[in-house]
């Protein structure tokens, strides 16, 4: 499509097809950009306000990973015919109250009828262009970050074959329904190389991203990796969902791992994550900066690997 829309033509557009991020940029002038992004997904849990809350804040969180802050959002909606009003209610209502504490206001939506739920937002967000981040940029010595533990597509997954325990889960949806907001607050301060969120491509797609994109090479040390409790034991009785497989197949090409590393843990790497952290590359001297502020906001982010010149790739030792 990118070719319909050559980017030259549109010397506005500061984050459009042809540089595919995480988000669209359009700058307004020298001191705004707009930021536009949609997402919206099937339920992954059962309970319907947890699915609205996540499903929003999984749609926001592009925004953070562009260095920007939502304002306006619209609903995007299909529910089946037969889906009890309440259910719809709350699933709404879950969306709604994640988008007010980002600070943004919903401004209407569209819903269809369908017979497999989906629900998500539109959003609009703001960000100067001086502080827009893309995936692009990371540089040869900068720490690899990441805000969030991994593990969720296997725990929602797992629980869905009833092979999860609600204690596993319900720590998952809590992190899931956690906002970015912090994250890129903590970020702005710090000269940040390259951000991005870890969502559907797995830990091991969105780390390929910010190699391809900033054309270095990124190391990833599973032993630094943090995860949802219960994640390592779902991996080991191989309790994936298929796209944990395709993922890790479609990104095989650009990334190697060492030898001592389980079929198992490959797969984790690569398994797809919902409102999954920020990622981002910061030089050493910053990244302790950024961890001591973000703890002093009462979170936790994880040191998970460097970047390093070279051909662009991924390895995970
Ligand atoms: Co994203
Ligand atoms: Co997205
Ligand atoms: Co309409």
């Amino acid at each position: 499509m990118a070719e319909i829309f050559p980017q030259e033509e549109y010397p506005a557009l500061l984050v459009g097809l042809s540089t595919a991020d995480d988000a669209a940029v359009w700058e307004i002038s020298k001191e705004r950009a707009l930021i536009f992004t949609v997402d919206f997904f099937t339920p992954i849990v059962d309970d319907p306000y947890d699915y609205g809350a996540i499903a929003a804040a999984n749609a926001l969180s592009d925004v953070y990973a562009m260095g920007g802050e939502p304002f306006l959002a619209l609903n995007v909606a299909a529910f089946p015919a037969a889906l009890p009003e309440e259910m719809i209610v709350e699933i709404l209502r879950g969306g709604a109250e994640k988008v007010k504490e980002a600070g943004a206001v919903i401004a209407g939506g569209h819903t269809i009828d369908d017979d497999e739920p989906k629900f998500g937002l539109a959003v609009l967000g703001f960000v100067s262009p001086q502080q827009l981040r893309t995936k692009a940029g990371a540089q040869p010595g900068d720490l690899v970050l990441l805000t969030k533990p991994l593990g969720t597509g296997i725990i929602t997954t797992a629980f869905k074959a009833h092979e999860a325990k609600p204690e596993h889960l319900a720590t998952a949806v809590d992190w899931m329904k956690k906002l970015n907001r912090d994250a890129l607050l903590a970020l702005r301060k710090a000269p940040c190389h390259a951000v991005t969120d870890v969502t559907g491509f797995g830990l091991l797609g969105h780390a390929w991203e910010v190699a391809e994109k900033s054309g270095v090479a990124l190391t990833l040390r599973f032993e630094a990796l943090p995860f949802h409790p219960g994640a390592l034991q779902y991996a080991e009785d191989l309790l994936f969902p298929a796209m944990a497989g395709k993922n890790l197949a479609d990104y095989a090409p650009h990334v190697s791992f060492s030898s001592k590393l389980e079929y198992e843990e490959q797969l984790l790497v690569a398994c797809p994550e919902t409102s999954g952290g920020l990622l981002f590359t910061l030089p050493p001297k910053y990244a302790e900066a950024f961890l001591a502020r973000y703890a002093e906001m009462g979170h936790r982010a994880w040191v998970i690997g460097e970047v390093s010149a070279g051909e662009p790739t991924v390895s995970v030792v």
